[in-house]
Formats: C-alpha cells, structure tokens, sequence
C-alpha cells in the first residue's frame, strides 16, 4: 500500500518565482490499484510521481510503501520498489546495449538474483518467452539495439521490463504522448494486462481522456498541487466524457 501524508514541494522558494507545484498533499493507494491522474499543464502531476521516485526531495511530508516510510531513501534505493515509464520512449533502457542486455540489467536490479542469471541460453528463452506475448515479432530481434526500435516497441519492452524487476508501484507520466493511436492502444492494453495479472499498484497520468474513462479503477484530478477530485471503480464507471471533459 502506497500512504502520502502532507507532501509538499515547492520551486524558487523565497523568490519572486516561488510555486508550490505539490501542495500537502494526501492520498492512499492500495494493491492492484490502477490510478489514472489527470490535471491541466503544470498541476503538479510529473512533481508528484517524481516525488514518490525520489528524483526529487520533498521539502516535507511522508511517502510510505508497505508500512516503511521512503521519503528520505536515495533514487536508486527506491528503484527495487519503483518502475517508471515515461513519456519519451528514449528514456528507461540504454540505446546502445541491445534488447537481451537491457532485460538482464532489468533481471538484475530485482533483488539478488545476479548470481543465477548469467548469459546462458535459458534467460534467452525466458524473455523471448515473455517478448512474444507482446506479438510485435520482437522475439526474434533479441539481438539488435533498443536504440534502433521504434517508440512504440521500446515503450513496450520498457513496460515489460520494469514489470520484470517486480515491483511493488508503477509510475506511467504519460506513456503514450509520443505514440501513434495504434501503438498507443497496445500499450494501454499492455499496461492494463501487466498491472492486473501483477497485482500491482500503478499511478497513470495521462491528458488523453478517453483513455482516462477506458482504463483504471480510480481516477484522481491534481489542481494547484492538490487532488482536487478522487473517484473510486463505481463512480469511475459512471463517468462519461462530457462530465470529464468539464472538469477542465
Ligand atoms: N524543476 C523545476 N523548477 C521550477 N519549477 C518547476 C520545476 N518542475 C516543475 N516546476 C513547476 O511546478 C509546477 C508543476 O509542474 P509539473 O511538471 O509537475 O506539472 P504537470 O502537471 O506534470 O504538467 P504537464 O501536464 O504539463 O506535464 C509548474 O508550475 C512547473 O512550472
Ligand atoms: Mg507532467
């Protein structure tokens, strides 16, 4: 379970420029929960999820992950527990190291496994196992560069991967902005699939509304650094594009 009490961030403190971009901010998520979060441009949305990353310090507050409070672990202490997806496909994997690599650096981060893995051919098998459910043929690509793939197909080994290192929140800023509509289902539908099958909890912003009333048990709205709307499953379904649409 995922407990925010009091987050607060502020930029350019005491200048003229100051903004509260995350305003003691308060909010639970639990197991399995498929959060969307909208907001307009610069409602604090990627400070929020950067925030719970840890690739920012909150100035107060508390972040706690399954009862041990983490605000005050370093970033990369809080990669075993946090995948992130972001929203330019570039980011995430190394470009010059080819699919298999990258998976193994996945592989590596989960815990202590290092020892078991090695570059023999039953990883292989494994992750071209795991590529093909994607059924975008990159099974047969485990050799060539993440760097030469398109957007569509490194956002969705980048999922899979972050899947991978098992852990306990996803955190999805706009994961499909660079997508074309096609790809940008898949990887919704992917999402959706990994995070159910997972049982993990997932905080998804997403500006595309359509996929905010498709996708998701829950929806939250950020205004001004705060939630200012948090609908659950039942009134998430109730929802419909109209209503959404005027909330901005
Ligand atoms: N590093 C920074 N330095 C100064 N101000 C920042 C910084 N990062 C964000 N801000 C400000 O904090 C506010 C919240 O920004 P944030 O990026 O969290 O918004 P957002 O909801 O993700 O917007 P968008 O939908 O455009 O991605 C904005 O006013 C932004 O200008
Ligand atoms: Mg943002």
């Amino acid at each position: 379970m995922l407990e925010i009490r009091n987050l607060q961030k502020q930029f350019n403190r005491g200048t003229a420029n100051e903004i509260t971009a995350v305003d003691k901010l308060n909010f639970q998520a639990w197991r399995g929960e498929f959060i969307i979060l909208v907001g307009s441009n610069g409602s604090g949305k990627s400070t929020l999820l950067n925030l719970i990353a840890g690739n920012l310090n909150a100035d107060s507050g508390s972040i706690k992950l399954n009862g041990d409070e983490i605000v005050e672990y370093k970033e990369h202490e809080r990669s075993r527990l946090i995948g992130r997806i972001f929203q330019n496909p570039l980011s995430g994997t190394s470009p010059d190291l080819s699919i298999l690599e990258n998976f193994r650096l996945a592989y590596l981060r989960d815990k202590c496994k290092s020892l078991r893995i090695g570059t023999g051919n039953d990883f292989r098998e494994m992750i071209s196992e795991k590529i093909r459910e994607l059924n975008m043929g990159l099974e047969k690509k485990l050799d060539q560069e993440m760097g030469k793939l398109s957007g569509g197909q490194r956002q969705a080994l980048t999922l899979l991967m972050s899947v991978f290192a098992r852990p306990t929140l996803l955190l999805l800023d706009e994961p499909t902005a660079a997508l074309d509509p096609k790809s940008s289902v898949q990887l919704m539908k992917l999402t959706e699939m990994l995070i159910q099958d997972n049982q993990i909890t997932a905080i998804l912003v997403t500006h595309n509304l359509k996929d905010a009333l498709q996708y998701g048990n829950r929806i939250l709205q950020m205004s001004e650094g705060k939630i200012i709307r948090d609908f659950d499953a039942e009134s998430k379904k109730n929802l419909n594009l109209n209503e959404l649409v005027s909330w901005f």
